[in-house]
């Protein structure tokens, strides 16, 4: 029997607030220019000898789109320039060997992400190159999990084609939704027909997974078109989905000043479009995994949560644990054991960078004891809604309640909202607490307020 999640509109809207997605622990406001290339490169032999599982996980960011869509907060640029994507192509495989040259040759990839931006923009010939380069360059897992990121408008059956020849399994496809009056408003024109073709396509390749990004919060968007997004999507049977709460930051994302502030739903009626679909969603047999996503009870990710392996790293939810994560390409961010580094954001600057043979490495942060010590209780929180005190105590060498005696104090009070159930050797998030759950990382989080940053809405 799944855990189904019920939906408190009352108590979400009493805790909805502004705080990270904690993808890294500390986040990324707090990476500073004091961390470059040298100590990625030493941190990087370091881990060659000292990391437990040293199998790796490879990120490479596409930054590249055909067209803008209004809503967007990834790092992109609109490209239809082939001399330009092909520059950006050819600096990724100087940067790949540059890091190659680091790591132990006898380290397994076990994962590999192609995100973006869109990664089908480049040409299907493209995509055959890139990958026919990383497999020349690193040793990949016979069972690896190779995922991209794609975009059904401009897909063609010889690009999934490509990506299942070099060995992608797995898709996952940006929709956002299907009704024709939020499409105007985001500038994504995607008929229905467009998704489900390129479903079938990739269902007749033989890819193991499929997952469709959708949106809540959009502008026009309303109880009824979102229910009429849900069941399309339902209809056409993806394993996984992950459904974002539109994060409107318009000061810091200036394209998003095309999308107005009176087209927007107000929190109550977002939170309403979050219970509807939680509900369509689990009554369909899907499984809230947790932060925006969802997946089939038989998927690899609902089974980890259940025996509490699931992990989380930028690329989402992963059922591997502990690996050092190596990201290639603009604004990307890799992640060692105790060291976060992202690379150059700007083209120039990446480009600069490597014509030095240096790697472009621009900010990170080293963690500290406490840095570590916190990113576990968070992970484990976020991925197992569950944690062990005792063992983290014997981890880290720490008395749990003198340690986080103000952030238990304020977990004790979510304690009286049905939130968690805290004792004294360990901490359960109820089911109603699981939408809630980065308020509840937020309390372990020693940085919290230091920053200006905005964040988007927890819930
Ligand atoms: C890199 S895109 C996916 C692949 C491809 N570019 C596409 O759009 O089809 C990543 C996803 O992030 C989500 N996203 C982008 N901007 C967002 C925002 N401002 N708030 C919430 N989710 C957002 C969208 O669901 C989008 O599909
Ligand atoms: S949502 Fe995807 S296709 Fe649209 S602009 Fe962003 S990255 Fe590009």
């Amino acid at each position: 029997m799944e855990i189904k999640i019920p939906v408190d509109v009352d108590l979400l809207l009493k805790y909805s607030k502004s705080g990270p997605r904690y993808t890294s622990y500390p986040t990324a406001p707090h990476f500073h220019d004091g961390i470059g290339a040298e100590e990625y490169i030493r941190h990087l032999i370091q881990d060659n000898t000292t990391i437990m599982n040293r199998n790796l996980s490879l990120y490479f960011h596409i930054p590249f789109c055909d067209t803008l869509c209004y809503f967007c907060g990834c790092h992109m640029t609109v490209s239809n320039n082939q001399k330009r994507i092909g520059q950006y192509l050819d600096y990724l495989e100087k940067e790949v060997d540059l890091t190659k040259n680091l790591i132990d040759p006898d380290r397994q990839v076990i994962q590999l992400h192609w995100g973006g931006g869109t990664p089908t923009h480049l040409s299907p010939e493209q995509i055959r190159t890139l990958g026919e380069f990383i497999r020349s360059r690193f040793e990949l897992h016979p069972d690896a999990e190779i995922s991209a990121e794609i975009d059904p408008r401009e897909l063609t059956f010889d690009h999934l084609e490509a990506l299942n020849e070099i060995g992608f399994n797995r898709v996952s496809m940006g929709v956002q939704t299907f009704d024709p009056t939020v499409q105007r408003a985001i500038n994504r024109i995607q008929p229905e027909s467009v998704t489900r073709q390129a479903f079938e396509w990739s269902r007749s390749l033989g890819f193991s997974s499929q997952n469709i990004d959708l949106m809540y919060g959009l502008p026009h968007q309303t109880i009824s078109t979102l229910e009429n997004t849900l069941n399309t999507v339902i209809d056409i049977d993806p394993n996984r989905i992950a459904l974002f709460n539109y994060a409107h930051l318009p000061h810091v994302i200036r394209h998003q000043k095309l999308i107005k502030d009176e087209w927007l739903p107000d929190t109550p009626l977002k939170l309403q479009m979050l219970k509807l679909s939680i509900e369509k969603l689990q009554e369909a047999g899907y499984v809230f995994i947790g932060m925006d996503h969802f997946a089939k009870p038989d998927d690899e990710l609902t089974l980890a949560l259940k025996d509490r392996t699931l992990y989380r790293n930028f690329q989402g939810y992963s059922t591997h644990a502990g690996i050092n994560l190596l990201a290639f390409g603009v604004s990307s961010i890799s992640m060692l054991s105790d060291l976060y580094v992202q690379n150059h954001k700007k083209f120039v600057d990446y480009y600069q960078a490597l014509d030095q043979n240096q790697l472009p490495a621009m900010r990170g942060v080293a963690l500290s004891p406490d840095d570590q010590l916190r990113r576990d209780v968070i992970n484990r929180l976020m991925c197992h809604f569950y944690l062990d005190k005792k063992l983290i105590e014997s981890e880290y060498q720490i008395h749990f309640d003198e340690h986080f005696y103000a952030p238990l104090q304020r977990i004790d009070k979510m304690q009286d909202d049905g939130l968690v159930i805290h004792d004294s050797d360990q901490i359960t998030i109820t089911p109603a607490g699981r939408l809630l759950i980065r308020n509840i990382a937020m309390e372990f989080d020693a940085y919290l307020g230091q920053t200006t940053h905005s964040y988007s809405r927890t819930i």
